[in-house]
């Protein structure tokens, strides 16, 4: 199945929700735009970013090489990334591409997939359970993102800066980026994004994003990291457009899920 007929539309009281649409790879609320994208006014606060600063960045490609979404390094053998993004490719077409800030280089490691876990109860972005973990052939050689714990509950807090980090679209419709971008986006309240989004689910469903738009994850971002510090605190599911007014982005509650994303991280161990 082509990734372009995984898209799904959902009607949700009223709004159009664009939920599923993979095909196309990125991060939102990237700076400084494409020459004559006519677009920059509403792109701002993004910036190319660096893996450096990162290293647990990493995106998934299909068997052609066509990044779709983005993941995030949780071990030495695992990345997390969306459910709706371990859906939309077979696993045996499945490439995570580590230590790749510019997707036309072939920087860094390119490794297949041993193992998809789905988060049970996973149906659709917006219905939550939006996560999932791919355990890698091999190893990977960069630092993982640490995953929140009881003490971090705090980061959750309205207000908390947060960064995203994709290589997805850089404008609502326009196109996908080659470079790693990240945005600085604040959580939102809950009850703020309850009446933002109809289907909002405060215990497995995070918000960020600003009230007037403008920065904010899009196509492609699905799967990648929300984190503050190192901490990663959610991973890039839905939103209403890209950077709308009144419709940050939806990403999925981590420390929901420390736990699962945890045991599947844990790395193989040798028997004697
Ligand atoms: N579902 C999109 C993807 O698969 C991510 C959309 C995020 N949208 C947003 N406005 N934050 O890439």
């Amino acid at each position: 199945m082509s990734v372009k007929s995984r898209r799904s539309l959902l009607l949700a009281s009223g709004v159009l929700l664009a939920v599923a649409a993979v095909a196309v790879p990125v991060v939102v609320g990237t700076a400084s735009a494409e020459p004559g994208s006519g677009n920059q006014a509403r792109i701002v606060g993004g910036n190319q970013a660096s893996l450096a600063d990162h290293p647990y960045a990493v995106f998934l490609t299909d068997a052609g090489g066509n990044q779709f979404c983005g993941a995030v390094i949780v071990s030495s053998t695992a990345v997390a990334t969306a459910a709706h993004c371990a859906k939309a490719v077979a696993k045996q077409d499945v490439r995570v591409v580590a230590g790749r800030e510019d997707k036309r280089t072939e920087d860094g490691q390119v490794l297949g997939v041993s193992k998809v876990w789905i988060s049970q109860g996973y149906s659709d972005p917006t219905q939550g359970d939006d996560v999932a973990v791919l355990t890698v052939r091999g190893q990977l050689d960069y630092r993982p993102a640490k995953l929140p714990d009881s003490g971090d509950a705090g980061l959750y807090a309205q207000g908390t800066q947060a960064t995203v980090l994709g290589w997805g679209r850089i404008a609502d419709g326009g196109a996908r980026s080659d470079y790693l971008r990240s945005a600085e986006v604040p959580v939102v309240s809950d009850s703020e994004c309850r009446s933002d989004y109809s289907v909002y689910d405060q215990k497995t469903m995070v918000c960020a994003g600003y009230r007037e738009g403008g920065i904010d994850a899009c196509q492609g971002d699905s799967g990648g990291p929300l984190v503050v510090g190192d901490t990663l605190i959610g991973i890039v599911s839905f939103g209403d457009g890209c950077g709308k007014a009144g419709k940050p982005g939806v990403y999925t509650r981590v420390s929901a899920y420390a736990d699962d994303i945890k045991s599947q991280a844990r790395t193989r161990t040798l028997f004697p």
